[in-house]
């Protein structure tokens, strides 16, 4: 496995491999691997001959009071890492290789980077969006991987992709969870053992949602509010939300596309998690009662 830290080197690498007519799948990441990351570069290796991972805790996605500073690092541990998941190079460039003096320039995905996490954390999207940009270009990728916990994010890529004509394919991940439920997060390393058991709420908000709406209750406004009554007085939320998948706009009646979204704060931990109300057995069931119904 290759590590590679400037943009230079990077599209010298990627300009050689697409001429001997190899594909390029990338994934990129924060670093911090854990078993969701390495469930992305499984998958990308499935599509691509070439995989590349970056690695590059971006600052321009970071509020002021947010969690710059101490995010969570092991450069070496995640060599090792995706080097045993057959990775053939790791792309790590530092800040000032990425927004040298002068960086002037930045992606807004207008409306999608509104609502549920760009309502509290301003400009992140438009870190988000830039810095990605900037990885499709020096990396020239055919594919790239993101997880869906990370639901917004990934509508954003796939916007921007669409609305700046990049010929890439953006691929949606599950989310891969604990044994317990809680979703894999590089940020679950800031909780203690009450705070991770806490954090259990966000999928329980799920399997409520679900087996309300399987009971046959269709009206978002009532999940939601009987979501927020059931997590912790300890937990802050900072939205509970039912949106469809793509557009990210208020579900009001659950259907097919519509998606329970959650972010709340354990101690001082933000956290996230996202799935489909209605599983693809119950999708399929109300297809069919419409049909009868027609
Ligand atoms: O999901 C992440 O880890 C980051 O937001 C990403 C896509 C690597 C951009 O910095």
């Amino acid at each position: 496995m290759e590590i590679i830290k400037t943009g230079a080197a990077m599209t010298a690498w990627s300009n050689e491999k697409i001429a001997g007519g190899e594909s390029i799948a990338l994934v990129p990441t924060m670093g911090f691997f854990h078993a969701g990351h390495l469930a992305l570069m499984a998958a990308a290796g499935k599509m691509a001959n070439q995989v590349v991972v970056s690695l590059f805790v971006n600052p321009i996605q970071f509020g002021e009071n947010e969690d710059l500073d101490c995010y969570p690092r092991n450069f070496a541990g995640d060599c090792e890492l995706a080097e045993q998941e057959g990775v053939d190079v790791i792309f790590a460039p530092s800040p000032v290789e990425m927004y040298p003096p002068g960086f002037q320039t930045a992606i807004e995905v207008k409306k999608l980077s509104l609502p549920l996490c760009g309502a509290d954390r301003p400009g992140h999207f438009t870190g988000v969006a830039t810095v990605v940009g900037k990885l499709f270009n020096l990396v020239k990728p055919q594919f790239a991987v993101f997880g869906e916990k990370d639901l917004q994010q990934l509508a954003i890529i796939r916007q921007m992709v669409g609305d700046l004509n990049w010929d890439i394919k953006i691929v949606g991940h599950p989310i891969v969870r604990e044994a317990d439920g809680l979703a894999l997060s590089s940020r679950n390393s800031y909780l203690n053992s009450e705070e991770r058991q806490t954090g259990l709420c966000l999928n329980r908000s799920l399997e409520l949602a679900r087996q309300m709406a399987g009971n046959g209750e269709k009206s978002a406004a009532r999940l939601i509010a009987a979501i927020k009554k059931n997590i912790p007085s300890a937990v802050t939320i900072d939205y509970v939300s039912i949106v469809q998948a793509d557009t990210l706009a208020d579900s009001h009646e659950i259907d097919q596309d519509s998606i329970l979204a959650l972010a709340v704060k354990v101690g001082r931990t933000r956290l996230i998690d996202n799935g489909r109300i209605l599983l693809p057995e119950d999708r399929r069931q109300k297809a069919e009662d419409r049909k009868g119904n027609t």
